[in-house]
């Protein structure tokens, strides 16, 4: 399927209460743009990104505000609205003008476990530039990974409700499902759902210009006093890079690069066996994935579920 309503991952917004100490973070060490500020919210961009903005931090109790999807038009926004609510998805919001920074129009809803997501068309497009060789910040933001405690139940809603596809899953050797990599368009993956004791943010990633950048990138943050949960090293499902670090307030956020770009009318999904090796890291260069790894983005249980955010 090529011709979704939803045709990307525009953003994250996160709320986390340390933050002043999390937005100097992400702009003085992560290499996020501040592009707008008001009370108690920060609004920060890619520079190599046309969105707006690609990541909003507000003030308040940790948890995910939302995950801002694009739409290519009005008409597709109201075709989504349409089917929502045929299919009694709850919504926090009917289609209309957006006021928040960056503008557009759209409107907001639940996914199937509380998660708010916001879907719009029609925002102000940032001036972006190319990321300069060797030049350690984010080109885009990649991917948003959610924890589930119903894995197939939570990946199911985004099959059923935005027609995500899964382009690969991980699975554990007696074959149960650990986690899948849904698309929305070739991207291998936009959002993944991970297997978790709750609902909550897995981790979220930021694509960076190339192995070189990724390098330097994870480079930077070490030296910042971040601690790296696990890499440096390449997946088998995506194919991408990977470098997972702490944010201050305890969120995963990785630097990934070069994620696979699928061929979706010949694309099979593939169910990788954890327990090779090779499946969760291509070169050897990362430390095993272990219980006590994967623990540290189990993260806190979402405050945010079925609650919509103020802004
Ligand atoms: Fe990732």
């Amino acid at each position: 399927m090529t011709d979704r309503l939803v045709s990307h991952l525009r953003y994250a917004a996160l709320a986390v209460p340390n933050f002043e100490e999390e937005r100097q973070f992400f702009v003085r060490h992560w290499g996020l743009t501040e592009v707008h500020a008001e009370d108690g919210l920060s609004y920060l961009a890619a520079e190599g990104s046309a969105e707006p903005f690609i990541l909003r931090l507000r003030a308040d109790e940790k948890r995910v505000d939302l995950a801002g999807f694009g739409v290519r038009s009005r008409a597709d926004i109201h075709a989504l609205a349409d089917k929502l609510h045929a299919e009694d998805v709850q919504f926090v919001h009917e289609p209309q003008e957006l006021t928040g920074f960056g503008g557009g129009y759209g409107f907001r809803v639940f996914d199937g476990d509380g998660r708010v997501l916001e879907f719009s068309t029609g925002y102000e497009q940032r001036e972006s530039r190319k990321i300069r060789e060797r030049e350690p910040i984010p080109a885009k933001l990649s991917h948003m990974v959610f924890n589930s405690s119903d894995l197939n139940r939570s990946a199911q809603w985004y099959v059923d409700h935005l027609e995500f596809t899964i382009s690969d899953s991980l699975v554990r050797p007696d074959g149960g499902d650990m986690m899948h990599f849904m698309r929305c368009n070739p991207n291998h993956h936009s959002i993944a759902i991970a297997t978790g004791p709750h609902h909550s943010l897995h981790h979220l990633s930021f694509e960076m210009r190339g192995i070189e950048e990724w390098m330097r990138g994870s480079g930077k943050i070490l030296r910042s006093g971040a601690r790296m949960i696990w890499g440096p090293g390449r997946h088998n499902a995506g194919d991408n890079t990977f470098a997972y670090f702490l944010s201050p307030a305890g969120n995963t956020i990785e630097y990934t690069t070069e994620l696979a770009v699928v061929d979706e009318e010949n694309w099979q999904a593939n169910r990788h066996d954890i327990s090779h090796l090779s499946t969760q890291d291509q070169w050897g260069t990362a430390a095993e994935m272990s219980e006590l790894v994967a623990r540290e983005s189990f993260n806190d249980i979402d405050k945010g579920l079925f609650v919509a955010p103020p802004v």
